[in-house]
Order: structure tokens, then sequence, then C-alpha cells
């Protein structure tokens, strides 16, 4: 008799109730020091949702994944029925990475009534950067995430700083709500070039991927004037846009020096800082930032 090793399958669940079931039977498994760990996405997934997956690996006993391309989180006119939803080619992806859990829930199964009822709203941070173009975009992630917490009940939920925005205001909506559970932030996983890795950029054409590049390069150019010793956030913003400028195809919506958890703009790097853009790319937004560490004392021009 030959004995098959023991094969981890990956369980998929579409409705909240065996979502819930799930985990808390998977926590069974280990115990009463069991840490479940969550990484919400919309799916279309790539290396920085793995890098995501691969870090709450490191970390967790359990990992659930969602996938919910989330209607709240998009304004009217944009690309919620366009956005890709591979849904086969995920989950190979996710069974590769061992993932134990993968919620999948419907519109319907979320939103019974077609969009939410009731809403988190963080009406000050969630205006600022994106929510200042976006309008109402951060309630609609706000609202999502907190459901999946509670549906899911995390000791960890891992996001990419890539949206570094929406880490600021999930961090304020876990603190304000006393979410019991650990924000994990892992670091925006780039193209050999620089482009950092987004669903969205499959929409691109060989000439917008190009265009494209001109947010990693403005802001590189910020991180190497701060490294010289600037620190005055208006020469740096200048030099941002004298760079995103420069490429015809691109249309800046903003590009800003911010404070990393308030998102208020700077007048000095100082303690550190928030250097974030968002353009349109043809008909694509992307975003993109970088963190600066706070400026040597007495180095600031
Ligand atoms: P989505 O865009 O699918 O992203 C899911 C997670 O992957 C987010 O935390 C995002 O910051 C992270 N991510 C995306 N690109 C990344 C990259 N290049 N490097 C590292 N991490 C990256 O963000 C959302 O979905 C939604 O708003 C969601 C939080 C799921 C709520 O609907």
């Amino acid at each position: 008799m030959t004995i098959m090793p023991e094969v981890s399958t990956m369980d998929i669940l579409t409705s909240i109730e065996d979502m819930r079931k799930a985990c808390v039977h998977a926590r069974k498994r280990f115990g009463g020091r069991c840490k479940l760990g969550l990484v919400p996405t919309m799916g279309a997934l790539h290396e920085g949702h793995l890098s995501l997956i691969r870090a709450a690996k490191r970390e967790c006993d359990v990992v659930a994944v969602s996938i919910f391309v989330n209607p709240a989180q998009f304004a009217p006119g944009e690309d919620f029925e366009r956005y890709p939803r591979p849904m086969e080619q995920d989950c190979a992806l996710l069974e590769a990475e061992e993932v134990d859990l993968l919620f999948a829930p419907s519109v319907r199964e979320m939103y019974p009534h077609g969009a939410p009822q009731a809403f988190v709203d963080l009406p000050e941070i969630g205006g600022r950067l994106d929510g200042q173009f976006r309008s109402g975009h951060f309630r609609g992630v706000a609202t999502v995430v907190a459901k999946l917490f509670h549906i899911v009940g995390p000791d960890l939920a891992f996001f990419g700083q890539k949206d570094a925005a929406q880490v600021a205001v999930l961090r304020a909506m876990v603190r304000e709500l006393d979410f019991p559970l650990q924000m994990r932030v892992c670091p925006t996983v780039r193209e050999a070039d620089g482009l950092a890795l987004s669903s969205r950029n499959r929409y691109l054409t060989a000439e917008q991927r190009s265009d494209a590049l001109a947010l990693w390069r403005s802001l590189t150019a910020v991180r190497v004037l701060a490294e010289a010793g600037k620190s005055d956030t208006n020469a740096l913003r200048h030099a941002m846009l004298c760079v995103l400028e420069a490429s015809a195809g691109v249309r800046v919506e903003y590009a800003d020096i911010v404070h990393p958890d308030t998102l208020l703009p700077l007048d000095h790097i100082g303690e550190g800082a928030l250097v974030a853009v968002a353009a349109h790319v043809g008909t694509t937004r992307l975003i993109d930032n970088i963190l600066l560490p706070p400026a040597i004392e007495g180095s600031g021009r």
C-alpha cells in the first residue's frame, strides 16, 4: 500500500457564512495561539499581491486571501466593468502559494441590496490624496475592508505600500474602530525598470507603458535631491512636476509630499515624508509613491 503525502488544497468559499465557519475551523487546527492572516485583493494577481501572501505565509499559521472587485470603491465612469477578473489563473497562483482559504464572494453576497446600506467613512483623511479626486473611494475601501475583517477575524492583515493613502486610511480605521488586529505593510514590488506592478498595467499599450515610467522617474528625482540635502517641499514638488510634464502622454492628477500617517502636506521633509503621485496615461489611472527617511539635522536647504 502506498501512503500518499497529505496534499494541502485551498478551500474556496463564496458565502459569508461558509467563510466564517472555514476560518473558525482552520483556527481549531492550531489551537488558541493560531495566527490567521488576511490578504484582501481585487484579484488579477501579480507579484505585488504574491509578495503580501508570502509575507503572510511567513508570519501566520493560516492564510486567507479575498478576491472581490468592490463596486463601492469605484465611482461611476471608472473601470469597475472592465477591471480584469482572471479567476482561474488567480486560483492557480494562490494554490501554488499554498494559500489555505480563498474568499471570493459575489456582489450580491457582500451587498444584498446591490450597494452598501451602511458605510465606514473617514471624512477627513479619506478626502486627502486620491480621496480628493476619487469621491467616495476610501469610503468604499474602508467599508469593504471592515466587512472582510468582521467576516474573517484576522490577527494580521497585509497591505501594500503601493497604495500609501489606502494604508493611512485603513490604519486610521483600525485605530478609530478598535479592530483587534495588526496591519502589516509590505514594500512596493516593481518591474526591473521601476514601474510599480499594478493590475491596471495590463491596460497600457507599449507606448503608454514607456510614458508611465515618468512616475517612477519623478519619484527618483525627488529622492536624489532629498539625499543631496534639499528638504523644501516646494522645490522638490517643482522638480517632480518637471519630470512628469516632460512626458507628453502623462496627465498629472497630483504630485504631493505629505505626512505618511495624516496625508497632510509638509513644508519640509523634516521627519520623513511620503512622496506620492497619481497620473492618467491614456485612460489608465496610475499611482506610485516612495517614503523618504527623516532629513539629517541641519542639512535642509
Ligand atoms: P488591489 O489593488 O487588488 O490590491 C491588493 C493589495 O495588493 C493592496 O494592499 C495593494 O496595496 C497591494 N499591491 C498592489 N500592487 C502592489 C505592488 N506593486 N507591490 C506591493 N503590493 C501591491 O487595494 C485593493 O486591491 C483594494 O482597495 C482592497 C484593499 C482589496 C479593498 O477592496
